[in-house]
């Protein structure tokens, strides 16, 4: 059968039409929201390359989490900024650490928001790599015990899911190993899988204050044109015990998010990460896109294309939405 007695507008008619076939929709609990949290009291910075996202001190980051426990919104993602930094990243596994701190305040408030604790050391390092230095290389090896301690003091301060982002070999297993030591063996991996080594982490890295001093990630994160090899690092972390994938950045890549999707049976995450919010809202800015209709596809296309959860700064936006 085909055209005439075909016609596929048919079912484009009318918003109701519309509305009933569709294959894709957002909830709220798909979404996780990247939070910053930083030292003092009633501080609320704006990221300026990021509108409407801010450096917050913990009594300002709990009055987010509640916004966006109300909001139904899955969960948020804590992000760091130490007081001070050191070459071991020290702040990173810190028991009184920002982040241990404003998980503990934050679990203290909220009940139904899951509260994921990034697990890095970018943020805490003086030279901003994500590992232990030597010669002038993140030393992989040495890295992942930082990782384990930084896990467990995480997991310490009531973290609900532990979310490794370095991209070094064996973190996650070293991390399940450390966190089943220490009695967190109920302790979710959500492991950001497939990280590319991406230009769109551009204003990340101004909210974080965590840009590399020198070189670049290329020797860690995955090189943006290789699709084979991300099954290869997801296949190797789903062995090693995560329990959530990740793929990071999402739109850029969304064919790796539908590989993931298609190839392996754990719920699979997809980050919208900082340059993906910033191009949409710059255009916006400038009058050349609609915010809303911008946001909403982007994240139903990520949807569309296999991700489960998506860490996104339009979480609490999208979900007033719906
Ligand atoms: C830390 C980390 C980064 C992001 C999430 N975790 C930065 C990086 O790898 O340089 C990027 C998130 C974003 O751009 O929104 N390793």
């Amino acid at each position: 059968m085909s055209f005439p007695t075909v016609r596929s507008r048919r079912l484009r008619g009318s918003p109701a039409l519309r509305r009933a076939v569709r294959e894709t929709s957002l909830e709220p609990s798909d979404f996780i929201y990247p939070l910053f949290v930083c030292p003092g009291e009633g501080v609320r910075r704006e990221i300026s390359a990021m509108p409407d996202n801010y450096q917050l001190s913990i009594d300002q980051l709990i009055v987010e989490a509640k916004e966006a426990e109300s909001l139904g919104i899955a969960g948020i993602i804590l992000f760091g900024l130490p007081e001070s930094k050191d070459p071991e990243g020290s702040g990173a596994y810190a028991d009184d650490g920002i982040v241990q701190r404003a998980i503990r305040a934050v679990k203290s408030e909220v009940n139904d928001l899951l509260v994921i604790a990034d697990t890095c050391l970018c943020e805490y390092t003086s030279h901003g790599h994500c590992g232990h230095v030597v010669d002038n290389d993140v030393d992989n090896d040495s890295t992942l015990e930082l990782l384990a301690k930084a896990a467990v003091s995480q997991a310490r301060a009531g973290a609900d899911i532990i979310a490794p982002s370095d991209m070094m070999d064996g973190r996650v297993g070293t991390i399940r190993e450390a966190l089943d030591d220490h009695g967190f063996e109920k302790t979710p991996i959500l492991s950001y899988a497939a990280k590319y080594a991406s230009v769109f982490y551009g204003p990340f890295r101004e909210a974080a204050d965590s840009a590399p001093q020198f070189g670049d990630r290329r020797s860690y994160q995955m090189d943006p044109a290789n699709q084979r090899e991300a099954m290869r690092e997801i296949a190797l972390d789903v062995e090693e015990g995560a329990d959530i994938i990740m793929v990071k950045p999402a739109m850029p890549y969304l064919d790796i998010v539908f590989r993931a999707k298609q190839e392996f049976d754990l719920p699979v995450a997809a980050y919208q990460v900082s340059g993906e919010y910033s191009m949409i809202v710059a255009a916006a800015r400038n009058g050349w896109l609609d915010l809303e209709r911008a946001m909403t596809e982007s994240l139903t296309s990520i949807k569309r294309a296999g991700a489960d959860l998506i860490l996104t700064y339009f979480a609490k936006k999208m979900a007033k939405r719906l």
